[in-house]
């Protein structure tokens, strides 16, 4: 799989199709990360949410992991606009997650937009238990992703959007998962607790905040938090 033949034309495509609505999605629990000071960003793409977090926390130090070239010299390009302030924060690393080292119990955050839903449930269960390791005691995610509205025409609609998307990006991005698999069991299982979510574009868009609590162990009815 490689977003590298998208990388040019990402934004441009998402506000075509979207407007502004991925963007809501991204920022909108931006200000939960105000305090963090070790961030992992898995999957950034070409660099907005990333640009806009180093501007909003001015402490961070980030950990960028994505396997396009393409999207990782975008991403890179964005945040260098600012001489190198900003570049100094940040860590890119171009190459396939599986591949990451992830550090035990080390971010106080971590965030993936629209990443988690490229891959399988196998590939998911391997991944959100990786990241949790790495998750320090307190950690807080942000998680934007598509989703199935529960009933009547938004999710039809969600359905016809989303198998769409998926055929696109099978033929664009060779991405090999051709399903919507949701990640919000296999975070709770990691020992998340949902803490808000939004609905953006009829209910087909979704943006949460998960956070470690003390008391937060895996959570056995994960239907409650799906
Ligand atoms: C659908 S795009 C999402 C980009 C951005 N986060 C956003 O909000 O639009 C998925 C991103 O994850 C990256 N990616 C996909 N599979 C990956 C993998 N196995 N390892 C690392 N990065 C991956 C792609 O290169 C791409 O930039």
């Amino acid at each position: 799989m490689s977003f590298d033949r998208l990388a040019a034309v990402y934004s441009y495509m998402e506000y075509l199709v979207f407007g502004k609505d991925l963007e809501r999605c991204r920022f909108r629990y931006l200000d939960a990360l105000s305090d963090s000071r070790s961030i992992l960003i898995l999957g950034e793409g070409d660099g907005r949410f990333l640009n806009r977090l180093l501007r909003h926390n001015e402490h961070a130090r980030v950990d960028c992991v994505d396997n396009s070239p393409a999207m990782v010299r975008k991403a890179q390009a964005l945040i260098s606009t600012s001489g190198d302030a900003l570049n100094l924060r940040v860590k890119f690393h171009r190459i396939s997650i599986d591949k990451f080292n992830f550090e035990p119990n080390y971010y106080d955050a971590v965030v993936t937009h629209f990443f988690l839903d490229c891959f399988s449930g196998d590939q998911l269960s391997r991944l959100i238990s990786n990241i949790g390791t790495s998750a320090n005691d307190s950690c807080r995610w942000l998680v934007s992703d598509f989703h199935y509205p529960n009933s009547g025409f938004t999710r039809i609609r969600a359905k016809i959007w989303i198998w769409f998307l998926y055929a696109f990006f099978y033929y664009a991005a060779n991405l090999e998962n051709r399903i919507l698999v949701t990640a919000h069991p296999y975070i709770a299982q990691s020992g998340f607790q949902l803490m808000d979510r939004s609905h953006y574009s009829m209910g087909m868009l979704q943006s949460s905040l998960w956070q470690r609590l003390p008391d937060c162990g895996a959570v056995e009815d994960l239907g409650a938090q799906v």
